[in-house]
């Protein structure tokens, strides 16, 4: 039984976007629907459009949002393609955007979804159905690609280690559950005392690699912002720096700041003036909501608003 999952930052999220209604709202990345149901009340004025490539969080956002059925289409679709879904629905440009990137709980916590070492299941991390799992990763790359995972995506210390001692136990059969795996993890790292469990860092480089979590930022933040509306606003929740890294540069450089190196003798990047920031700095959970929702830990919002046309 998944538990509840309380969404983050709520009433800052409430804060920057509900000046931008009425009109469309799109959530990339509806879940279960915490976000929007909040936002859905805030701004009766606002339409919205649910995204999430998961089929099982769609159907809960279904239930949680009926009563405002006549204002929400929900959609399975990965948030790199909403500029395809917005011309499929044959719908203009939104005046606000949210992305709330990760994991639900429905995912975290359910053991047969694979994206935890707390709880045995097979080894498949995929937020969506379709495409290989963490267990095909873990068989079919070669030791140099799963070092790569686990340095850049889960910043893992001791990736070669890991990586070898993974193609060590391939080679007599596959790693098919998540205990196996957390298991294998342990034996590298050796029985010292640590602040985080060993397996944490390499189930996550897994989780980003198998659901191609940072190509789908990359791939979904600029387009969504040009698809504002002026005056429009786009919020981000990040829960690592990795993504929080790629916001942050991605907002700056739409400030019009020139991002060339600093040995170009002229600019070749030819910025433009899209966005305003509206949050200097990531804005944090407190200490409060931290208690009530420890997840909220490592929550950073920042948020931007859509220059109108000089
Ligand atoms: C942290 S949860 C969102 C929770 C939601 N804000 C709420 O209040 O219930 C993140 C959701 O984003 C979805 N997701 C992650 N990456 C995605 C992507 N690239 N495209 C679409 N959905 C994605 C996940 O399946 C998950 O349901």
């Amino acid at each position: 039984m998944a538990s509840e999952h309380l969404p983050v930052l709520t009433d800052r999220v409430v804060e920057l976007l509900a000046p931008s209604g009425p009109g469309l709202l799109v959530d990339a990345t509806v879940g279960l629907g915490g976000h929007a149901e909040a936002l859905l009340r805030a701004v009766p004025e606002f339409q919205l459009v649910g995204l999430d490539r998961d089929p099982q969080a769609l159907a809960r956002a279904g239930e949680r949002l009926q009563p405002f059925s006549d204002r929400v289409q929900l959609v399975e679709e990965t948030f790199d393609r909403l500029p395809l879904v917005l011309r499929r629905l044959g719908l203009g440009a939104p005046v606000a955007v949210l992305a709330d990137i990760g994991c639900s709980s429905l995912q975290l916590d359910s053991a047969e979804r694979g994206f935890s070492f707390a709880s045995d299941g097979p080894l498949d991390m995929r937020m969506g159905g379709t495409g290989p799992t963490a267990a095909d990763l873990l068989q079919q790359s070669e030791w140099e690609e799963l070092v790569r995972i686990l340095r850049d995506y889960g910043e893992e210390r001791r990736a070669r280690a890991i990586a070898r001692a993974i193609v060590r136990r391939r080679e007599q059969e596959p790693l098919r559950t998540t205990a196996q795996l957390s298991r294998l993890v342990q034996d590298v790292m050796g029985g010292r005392e640590r602040r985080i469990h060993p397996a944490t860092r390499t189930f996550q480089a897994l989780r980003i690699a198998v659901n191609d979590e940072l190509g789908q930022l990359e791939r979904f933040l600029e387009p969504a912002i040009r698809s504002l509306k002026s005056g429009g606003r786009i919020a981000v929740i990040s829960f690592h720096s990795l993504e929080d890294r790629i916001v942050k540069h991605t907002l700056r450089r739409l400030t019009g700041r020139c991002t060339c190196p600093p040995d170009f003798p002229v600019c070749r990047c030819n910025p433009q003036r899209v966005v305003e920031v509206l949050t200097s700095s990531p804005v944090r959970p407190d200490e409060e909501e931290i208690d009530r929702n420890p997840r909220a830990r490592s929550a950073r919002l920042r948020a931007a608003l859509k220059r109108r046309e000089d």
